[in-house]
């Protein structure tokens, strides 16, 4: 709330604690990152048996490893035993199981306990029982899903339903076939914001034409301030003078053979609760996920995808990768030059949003329910 009445074209944000106080994000990070499917790992990234990675999820150390049977499993990367982190790498592969590096209990990549000094010893002791703590695991658009709650929510619901409600349909994603496309490139953002700072930028394009010329040049309607986001089903069109979604519009590459006249031309947005965005456009997609690591600290992981062919071929993706890593770049440095104010006297009441922006008041609802 704000200490004067707002006028209706102005809604009250959340207010400045909500990215600074450690308290609201340890709330955060039960309620809502260890509660929900939470995008991990790329599932191409683990290629064969015993690879491995170990991710972040709210306060938790996942460690996600491809089993011997080929499909991928999640646990909690702690020994069963006296609670030592199991893996400290961040990826690597092992031969045929996990050892604790403490007092070296082994555990299969199906989690079972396999062995232990003077295990045979203790033949009461369950292998399955006091093996690694398996968490829920679901694969879609080509990445693992994990979820730490007992009783995920619907995966249809929550997940497929933030795309489907996006673009206004189920199968409009599937044309771009996710699954199928290889990996051009990868960037690692560290950025010294609160999660929901870069989702709120995300979600508004009210700062399009301040800070994001490149992107305001290839998509000319993002200069009005109206995000691709605003509208059901809506992707925002390329300028006439656009050959493709690069920094500086030349040719893009081979368009991705699924991708119907209507998705031609365009780019779509998508926000999906709580870490992932995908980006759309007709010879790429760009998926970003999120680490929330401290309250003033996010990590993201930025990939570019495309046809295997295409990536195999050498070709240069560079004019293609550039366009949104700049548009990361702007955008990071907003969300920072925003952190920095949080906790100031100014802002303890929060500030307000603009008529085009009056969509991030529902995610700030929904910030506010799954936190009471
Ligand atoms: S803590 Fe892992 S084997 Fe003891
Ligand atoms: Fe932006």
């Amino acid at each position: 709330m704000t200490a004067i009445d707002l006028p209706p074209s102005l809604l009250a944000t959340l207010p400045g604690s909500s990215y600074t106080d450690p308290a609201i994000f340890a709330r955060e990070q039960a309620k809502i990152f260890e509660a929900d499917w939470f995008c991990a790992v790329r599932s191409a990234d683990l290629a064969g048996p015993g690879a491995f990675e170990t991710v972040q999820i709210g306060k938790e150390s996942v460690l996600v490893s491809r089993g011997r049977d080929g499909k991928l499993n999640a646990f909690l990367n702690v020994c069963r035993h006296r609670g030592a982190r199991l893996c400290t790498s961040e990826t690597g592969t092992v031969k045929r199981a996990f050892q604790c590096p403490y007092h070296a209990w082994t555990y299969g990549l199906d989690g079972k306990l396999i062995a232990a000094p003077n295990l045979t010893g203790m033949p009461d002791v369950d292998r399955t029982e006091f093996g690694l703590t398996k968490l829920h695991l679901q694969e879609w658009l080509g990445y693992a899903w994990v979820c730490l709650a007992d009783e995920p929510p619907s995966f249809e619901e929550t997940v497929i339903g933030a795309v489907t409600e996006r673009l206004g349909g189920p199968a409009e994603i599937d044309a771009y076939g996710i699954d199928g496309l290889a990996l051009g490139k990868r960037i690692e953002y560290d950025v010294k914001a609160n999660w929901k700072q870069i989702i709120e930028n995300f979600m508004e394009c009210y700062h399009c034409a301040t800070i994001h010329p490149e992107l305001t040049e290839v998509l000319p309607e993002f200069a009005d301030g109206y995000a691709a986001q605003y509208y059901v089903g809506h992707g925002a069109e390329f300028g006439g003078d656009i050959k493709g979604f690069t920094v500086d519009g030349s040719e893009g590459v081979d368009r991705l053979p699924g991708v119907t006249e209507a998705q031609d031309r365009k780019y779509y947005a998508i926000t999906i609760k709580p870490g992932v965005f995908v980006n759309l456009v007709p010879d790429h997609v760009i998926l970003h996920r999120m680490f929330p690591l401290a309250p003033d600290r996010t990590l993201v992981r930025c990939d570019w995808l495309y046809l295997p062919e295409v990536v195999e071929s050498g070709r240069d993706l560079s004019r293609s990768v550039e366009l949104f890593h700049r548009v990361n770049l702007q955008d990071f440095e907003a969300c920072e030059r925003c952190q920095l104010a949080m906790d100031s006297r100014s802002y303890a009441r929060g500030g307000v949003l603009v008529p085009s922006e009056h969509h991030i008041g529902a995610f700030h609802d929904w910030v506010r329910t799954r936190l009471s």
